[in-house]
Formats: structure tokens, C-alpha cells, sequence
């Protein structure tokens, strides 16, 4: 206590924090641990006699969230005795302590993440990059050059390797920082959290900027997060990338006057609790947590972080950095090669992370950064036979060879740096906003660039385009920071649909009235989230587009050669940037495809949309109420609507994509709607009555008309109207199925490339010197089919199966919980009252309904 209050006083609560025993060693060997997540009145040591465990103390900052531990046992303890206290309540009623347990989830040690250093090697007929850089340096970019070094003093001996800062080749194709530090930006007062393997505190290029109390080692549970294993080289990397010293080591780090904290938690198994601790760990001196990890980037995956991560992401930036909320930066992935996507990874595609992609120092897309509707933006890294020249682990030691979007993530979180030296009062969506609009579009030939509704280009391969840190730095400047967020949730949307197989889609679409928008306080878009249910024999056949009122298109998902999971999309969350601006209201109509024809087919269930953006009234604003693992669980709230089989263009996806341009000016492909049974107005069994009794009327009789026309007739208005929308997905088609051609044309067993060791592989793309081992792709494929990600799929699979099971074992619970939808804005929360089953976490392993283990970029 004594120590505590001394602390506070002067100043450094971080450390009363940081010594606070939820960082006791944890023993998964011995040792059992629940989250629980309690009513505030409800305290912890009355819950840990009752249940005879031991209170560990609070999970992070997470409030009324706290560990308990246990001697090792098979049974969920807490699951049970909830049960028992929840029958008896039925039957006997009065008062128990166990009534204040809002959430209860026993841990699992989970698949490690995976960093996304390692890249899979390039495609069949990649050109591969000639070597090293042949190309000779512009004389004047060298004198420029050498004048920055000079004036800033830089000795720093491969400064002028690192042409990530100032390339002096491909002059322009560096971050255009220079001038930013010559007016003395260069990271002062900004902290940048590396959340990965390590990081080398003792570097001589580290030392000076490292910053203790922001960093802990949650693998091996010390306040010292130093490499250990061999491999622990990744963090070291990427934390040389923003805060390498000035000095006589190595190079710069891009913010090399930031501060930098380590925070380890990818060297062995961990569970959720502990990541989500690490997610907000001194959150309020740590601004920037990079992240250079996810879950596996193989092109089968689709998992995102459980319930506690959730929450602690949402805390970071409702709470973090003294309420202005923390900045998650995240890779998007390696997977591109492998048809994966950055929609299908949780973290890339939370809105609360800004996602970034790869360039290389040509300026070209290197084949393994991953697309995605969620990329806000692009850095450089790795390609064209160069990588990343950074610090590495020892003493005195670089390394010329980091790579693949893991070292993009770091690149911009130190520009991000430089934009909280200039204004430390931009909110997390401030700088989403920022990044947005100052990012600079490239490759336009090719790219597949749309123009959005604000004048912005949008490729889901750039995201909104590189960053240019002096336009970042000068727009930042003069930055007006934008109003508290408001949302809008529809309700369910069911459809019920068997999808056409074929280059056909079956259309969906929702209107959103003024009136609905207006009462969700809702100004203009920033980010959209479509959760969808689609069964599926096959899960790669599927691909998801999205087209907004103002016809600008996402791609939420493509499809994957390698993803044969037979489980379709559960309750997954897409997420897009594209719409950011978008006043939101009118049609939006989603796209389910299954364009490669086989004998796998599906059926698209349901969706909900919701719209996120800036509030009209910043005094009507509120605090979005932490997830619960049961959200999506009032699909009764449901919108009967009307589905249309349409012969759609297959809209392009892909890094070779062509551009999808604004589609209004191309409605150059006119289809028909097929006149299918598939073309019925369709009612889900119980939306029916759902829709025509819910309170919130404003979406069933106002958006579709019915011209006085009889239910066929309708049919074909609305099919028309379908057709239309097609239109504008326009353009762009030819590229795809060449490229889906081409694509068939290589299959996976003529690919034939080489094993490089870790670091070529990490740093030079399959360029530099050649490895040994020839491999078939093939073999790579079935080893990956045969390995631990399917093995972990599985037990996910397994454990959502039996968590479902649980959930029904109480039926008559599972309609207590609903949102209450109040004009047309989805309230969560009344969740006390309710006290049933869902709001006790029964998963046996702490995957949520997308849960699952990310993987390092
Ligand atoms: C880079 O920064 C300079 C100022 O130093 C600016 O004039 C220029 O527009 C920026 N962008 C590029 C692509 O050079
Ligand atoms: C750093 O922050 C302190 C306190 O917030 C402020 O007084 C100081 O001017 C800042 N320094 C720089 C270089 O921005
Ligand atoms: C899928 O194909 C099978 C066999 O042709 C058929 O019985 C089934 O109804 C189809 N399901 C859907 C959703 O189209
Ligand atoms: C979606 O989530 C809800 C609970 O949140 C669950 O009841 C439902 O079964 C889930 N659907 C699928 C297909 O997993
Ligand atoms: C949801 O649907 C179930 C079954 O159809 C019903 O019993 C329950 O009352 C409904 N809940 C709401 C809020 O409409």
C-alpha cells in the first residue's frame, strides 16, 4: 500500500501497475486459471471462497475482470458450479454471490502466433528478383544524402543502407522523412510498444531509448523482455525499425528520439488472459502496441481473438493513453501468394487496429503482402532483392535481410511516432483519419483503384496508398480532431438462400433510411462490419462483395484454392475501410459468390451490417459497451428482405486485380437476372414474425415499396434493381478470369521453389543466394494440411461445437438476452438483469465465435 500511494506520487502509477499481481507467474502445468468477469459490487475474495480457488488479482486493466487459480483438473469448476447455482436460482431463488459472475472462462494455453517475418515462398512464375540491387545511385540524391546526415549528425554506419528513409536509387520510393527530422520530429516524447518475441534491451542501438516500465515478458514472466530462444530475433528487428539511437550503431530507427518497450509474448504458448494484459500493458505511457504477428497466413485460416483480447483492444483505445485511446498497428499478412486475405484474420480486421501492407523498395507489391477490404495503408519492406536494414540481437549487431508485412507494421508505427511527437492529442481515430487522407496512392495502372465517394483511392491492395511521412507530418499539424463515434446496427438479415454455383452471386440488400442514421447520431462513415452466416461444404469456394449507396465496392473476401474447411463463415466479422466518408444511407447490397464450380455448394444465412463513424451530436455520444460472446445471438431481430440469383460480374480480387475504377462509369456488362426459384421474397422461419412485430418498425415498410405491384411483379422490379447494382460492379472481369486461368494453370504441384533458410526467406523474398533443399509445393501444401493448423482448427471446431451444445442446454435462457434496437441503433447491455447462461463464457478453450490464434507477419 505504502509503496503504491509512493509511487503515485510521484507520478508513476505505471509502476504500481506494473507491480500488481496479476503479473504472478502463471504455472499451466500445475495450475488451472478462469477469467471471471464480476459485478462491481461483487468482490473477488468472496467468489474465490465460495468456488475454493485463489484470486490471482485483476486481469490487466480490465475492469472487475480477475484470475483465479486452481490445482490442475479436468473439470470447468466454475462452469459447474454456475450451473448448479443458475438451477437452483429457477427453483429457489434468494441471493448467492456466483449471481455476480457476468463471464467466466478457464484457460487454455492457445497455437503460437505466428510472425509474419517468415514468408511463404513466391508463386509459380514469380519472377524472381535478380539478386541484390544492380542499379546505381542518383549523384544528387547521394549528395542530399550525405547534406541530411550531415546536418542531423547521423554517423550511424549503415545509415545509408537503410533506404527505407531516404533511398538514394529509386529516388522518391522511401518514406520521405527527412525533411520531418530536420525540423526536429524525430520522435521525441512518443512511445512505441513492440508486442512480439523480445527485444535486445541491452543493443547498443536500443539501450539509450529503452523504456522499462512500458515492458514485461509475458512468456518466461519477468520484467525483462530479452530474447532467449534462437529465433527471438523478430522484435529486435522491428524495434530497430522505429528507435534504433542515432549514434555509431548500425542505423536510425525512423523515430529515433521515441521511446520503445518490449513486450514478449510470442516465444511459447499463451493464453488469452495473458495477451489480453499485454494488449493494454502501461497503456497509458505505451501510445503505439505494433504488431507484427496474426494467425497463420496459409491461406486456410480465418480466426480472430477471443472475448478477453476483444475487450482489451476495445479498453486500449476507449481508456488507453489517457482516453484518447491506444494505436494497434497491425501486419496484414503474408499469405497473399496463398490467396489469403487480411479480412480473414481478426486483429488486421478489428477497427480498432490500422492495417498495414507491404511495398518494396521499387515501389511494386511484393507477392506475399495480403490484400484486404480492412488495409487502411502501405510501407515499405522486403522485395525486389532488398529488405529491411535494421538492429539486431547482440550487442553490435544489424541486419540487412527483415521482411514481410512484419516489417511494415513497425515502419509505420514509428511514423505514427513522429505524428504524436507533433499533436499528442489526436484520438485512435484521429489517426486513422489522418492516415487516410495524406496516404499516397501508387501503381495506379494497376493497382485496382476505385475512386471513393470522398475523392479518395481505394485498392485492396494498398489500402488508401503509401505513407508519405512529411504529408502525414504536415497534415497532422493542423489536424481537427473529428466528434466521438456513433454507430448503427441493422438487424438480421435473413436470407436462407442457396447460393448459385458459377460465376453467379445471390444479392442481398438492406436499406438504411435518413431516420435511422439520424437516430444512431450517426454523421458519415469510417469503418463498416458486415457478421455473416454462410454454411458451406467448402469454405475457399465463397468470396463476398460489398456494395454501398454510393456504389463503391468492397471485396470482404475472396476465394481460396487451399481453404477446403467445410464449415463455411460463422458468425464472422468483415470489415472495410472502403466507405470512409460515406454519409451511409440507402441501398446496401452484399454479394455471395461461389464462382469455382465443383460439387461443393452453400447456403447464405444471414447478415447484419453496421456502420461506424463520426456522431452528429459529439454531446449524444456513448461509450460502445464491451463485446459480449454472445452479440450476434438475437438473430431474431431480423429483416425479411428480398434475395436475388443474379449473374454477376465476378468483381476482381487479387494483387493482380485490375483496377474496379469508379463502377458507375463502366455499367458495361449487362446481365440478366435469372428467373430461378432462388428469386423469392424470402422470410426467414422466425424472422417472419419477428419482423412484422418488432419494435424497431423503421426498416421493414420503408424500404421496400411494393409500386402497388403483385409479389412477382416486385420480383422483378427488385431483380432489376439487383441488376443495376451489377452493373456498376462492372470492369474488371476479363483480368479475373485470366487470372482464375492462369491460376488453374499452375496448380500447387508444379510449383517448384526453394527452401531458404529463415533470414533469406525473411528478408530477401526467395531473391539472394539460393537455399539447398528443393521442395514441391505439394509437399508444402500437405504438410501444412497434415500439421498443427488443421489439428488447431479442428479442436476450435470442436470446442465451438460443444460450446453451442452448452449454450442450448439452457434454452429458455438463450431469448432472455437481446439487445433492445431502438431506432435503429443496437443497445447492448442490460446484461446483469438477464443472468443467464450465455453471459457465463462456457467455451472450454478460449476461442469466442471468430477466437482463435493469430501467427506472427
Ligand atoms: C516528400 O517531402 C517533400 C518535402 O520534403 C515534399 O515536397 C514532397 O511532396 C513529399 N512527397 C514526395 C512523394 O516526395
Ligand atoms: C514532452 O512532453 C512534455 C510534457 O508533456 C512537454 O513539456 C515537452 O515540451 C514535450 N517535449 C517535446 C520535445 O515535445
Ligand atoms: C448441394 O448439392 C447437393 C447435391 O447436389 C444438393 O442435394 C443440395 O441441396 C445442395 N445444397 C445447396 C445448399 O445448394
Ligand atoms: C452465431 O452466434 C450465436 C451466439 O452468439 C450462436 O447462437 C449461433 O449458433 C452462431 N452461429 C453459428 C453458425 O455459429
Ligand atoms: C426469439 O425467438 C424465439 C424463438 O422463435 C422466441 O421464443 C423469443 O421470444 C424471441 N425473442 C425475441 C426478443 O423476439
Amino acid at each position: 500500500m505504502r509503496l503504491h500511494s509512493l509511487l503515485g506520487l510521484l507520478g508513476l502509477g505505471y509502476l504500481a501497475t506494473a507491480s500488481n499481481s496479476h503479473l504472478r507467474p502463471r504455472d499451466y502445468d500445475a495450475e488451472d486459471y478462469y477469467v471471471l468477469h464480476l459485478d462491481s459490487d461483487t468482490p473477488p475474495s468472496q467468489i474465490a471462497i465460495k468456488l475454493g480457488l485463489t484470486h490471482e488479482g485483476p486481469l490487466g486493466e480490465l475492469a472487475d475482470h480477475h484470475i483465479f487459480s486452481s490445482h490442475k483438473q479436468q473439470e470447468d469448476v466454475v462452469h459447474t458450479a454456475l450451473k448448479e447455482r443458475k438451477r437452483r436460482k429457477r427453483t429457489i431463488g434468494g441471493y448467492d454471490v456466483l449471481d455476480g459472475v457476468k463471464l467466466a472462462q478457464k484457460q487454455q494455453l492457445k497455437p503460437r502466433l505466428e510472425k509474419r517475418g517468415i514468408i511463404p515462398p513466391p508463386p509459380a512464375g514469380y519472377a524472381s528478383p535478380v539478386a541484390r540491387q544492380v542499379d546505381s545511385p542518383a549523384a544528387a540524391a547521394l549528395a542530399k544524402q550525405a547534406a541530411v546526415a550531415k546536418k542531423l549528425g547521423i554517423k550511424d554506419p549503415i545509415f545509408n543502407e537503410q533506404w527505407h528513409l531516404f533511398n538514394p536509387v529509386q529516388v522518391g520510393h522511401d518514406v520521405n522523412v527527412t525533411d520531418v527530422w530536420l525540423q526536429g520530429i524525430t520522435g521525441h516524447n512518443a512511445t512505441v510498444a513492440i508486442v512480439d518475441d523480445g527485444l535486445d534491451m541491452y543493443s547498443e542501438d536500443l539501450k539509450d531509448n529503452y523504456f522499462a516500465e512500458g515492458s514485461y515478458d509475458f512468456n518466461d514472466h519477468s520484467v525483462e523482455p530479452r530474447p532467449k530462444l534462437d529465433d527471438d530475433k523478430h522484435g529486435t528487428r522491428c524495434a530497430g525499425e522505429v528507435s534504433a539511437v542515432k549514434n555509431n550503431v548500425c542505423g536510425v530507427g525512423v523515430a529515433w528520439d521515441s521511446k520503445i518497450a518490449g513486450i514478449r509474448i510470442l516465444s511459447k504458448l499463451i493464453s488469452d488472459a495473458d495477451e489480453a494484459i499485454a494488449m493494454n500493458y502501461a497503456y497509458q505511457h505505451n501510445q503505439i502496441y505494433s504488431c507484427s504477428w496474426g494467425p497463420p497466413d496459409d491461406g486456410v485460416s480465418m480466426e480472430a481473438p477471443g472475448i478477453l483480447i476483444k475487450r482489451a483492444m476495445l479498453n486500449g483505445v476507449q481508456n488507453g493513453r489517457g482516453k484518447l485511446g491506444s494505436i494497434y498497428v497491425f501486419a496484414s499478412g503474408n499469405g497473399a501468394a496463398y490467396q489469403d486475405n487480411c479480412n480473414f484474420d481478426g486483429y488486421t480486421n478489428s477497427i480498432y487496429s490500422v492495417t498495414v501492407g507491404a511495398i518494396d523498395r521499387k515501389g511494386l507489391h511484393p507477392y506475399y503482402s495480403e490484400q484486404c477490404s480492412a488495409q487502411l495503408v502501405v510501407t515499405y519492406s522486403s522485395g525486389s532483392g532488398d529488405a529491411i536494414h535494421t538492429t539486431d540481437v547482440g550487442p553490435n549487431q544489424c541486419y540487412s535481410g527483415h521482411g514481410g508485412t512484419s516489417a511494415a507494421a513497425p515502419l509505420a508505427a514509428g511514423i505514427f511516432a513522429l505524428v504524436l511527437q507533433v499533436r499528442p492529442d489526436l484520438s485512435w481515430r484521429d489517426m486513422q483519419y489522418l492516415v487516410m487522407e495524406t496516404a499516397l496512392p501508387i501503381d495506379l495502372d494497376t493497382g485496382g483503384w476505385q475512386t471513393t465517394t470522398i475523392g479518395k483511392k481505394f485498392s485492396h491492395t494498398y489500402g488508401y496508398g503509401k505513407i508519405d511521412t512529411y504529408a502525414t507530418i504536415e497534415a497532422a499539424k493542423t489536424f481537427k480532431n473529428v466528434k466521438p463515434q456513433a454507430w448503427y446496427y441493422s438487424p438480421w438479415i435473413h436470407v436462407n438462400q442457396a447460393i448459385p454455383e458459377g460465376e453467379e452471386g445471390l444479392a442481398v440488400s438492406f436499406e438504411v433510411t435518413p431516420g435511422m442514421l439520424k437516430d444512431a447520431n450517426v454523421a458519415r462513415l469510417e469503418h463498416v462490419t458486415i457478421t455473416m452466416n454462410v454454411e458451406h461444404t467448402r469454405r475457399g469456394d465463397i468470396s463476398v462483395d460489398l456494395v454501398s449507396p454510393d456504389k463503391v465496392i468492397s471485396h470482404l473476401s475472396n476465394s481460396r484454392n487451399r481453404d477446403s474447411t467445410e464449415s463455411g463463415y460463422e458468425n464472422w466479422t468483415f470489415m472495410s475501410v472502403v466507405h470512409w466518408g460515406e454519409s451511409g444511407i440507402g441501398t446496401w447490397t452484399i454479394i455471395v459468390k461461389d464462382a469455382i464450380e465443383n460439387e461443393f455448394n452453400g447456403t447464405f444465412i444471414d447478415w447484419h451490417l453496421k456502420l461506424w463513424g463520426e456522431s452528429i451530436d459529439a454531446s449524444k455520444a456513448t461509450i460502445l459497451p464491451m463485446p459480449e460472446e454472445n452479440d450476434d445471438d438475437d438473430h431474431n431481430k431480423t429483416s425479411t428482405t428480398t434475395a436475388v440469383a443474379i449473374a454477376t460480374t465476378p468483381v476482381a480480387v487479387g494483387p493482380t486485380s485490375p483496377p474496379a475504377a469508379n463502377p458507375t462509369d463502366h455499367p458495361d456488362r449487362p446481365t440478366r437476372p435469372k428467373p430461378s426459384g432462388a428469386q423469392e421474397e424470402v422470410a426467414s422461419p422466425t424472422g417472419t414474425s419477428a419482423a412484422a412485430t418488432s419494435t424497431s418498425s423503421s426498416w421493414l415498410p420503408s424500404f421496400f415499396p411494393t409500386f402497388g405491384a403483385g409479389p412477382k411483379t416486385q420480383i422483378w422490379i427488385y431483380g432489376a434493381a439487383g441488376l443495376i447494382l451489377v452493373f456498376c460492379c462492372g470492369l474488371g472481369v476479363y483480368f479475373f478470369l485470366a487470372r482464375r486461368k492462369r491460376l488453374r494453370n499452375n496448380p500447387r504441384d508444379e510449383w517448384e521453389f526453394d527452401i531458404l533458410e529463415d533470414e533469406e526467406a525473411e528478408g530477401l523474398n526467395g531473391g539472394g543466394a539460393r537455399g539447398k533443399g528443393k521442395r514441391r509445393a505439394g509437399e508444402l501444401y500437405d504438410a501444412f494440411a497434415a500439421g498443427s493448423d488443421d489439428e488447431s482448427d479442428e479442436e476450435f471446431d470442436e470446442g465451438g461445437d460443444e460450446r453451442e451444445k452448452m449454450l442450448y442446454d439452457d434454452e429458455e435462457d438463450s431469448s432472455a438476452r437481446e439487445g433492445s434496437s431502438e431506432g435503429g441503433k443496437h443497445v447492448i447491455g442490460d446484461d446483469e438483469e438477464d443472468d443467464d447462461d450465455e453471459s457465463l463464457v462456457e467455451a472450454e478453450h478460449e476461442k469466442g465465435a471468430q477466437g482463435g490464434p493469430p501467427s506472427h507477419k
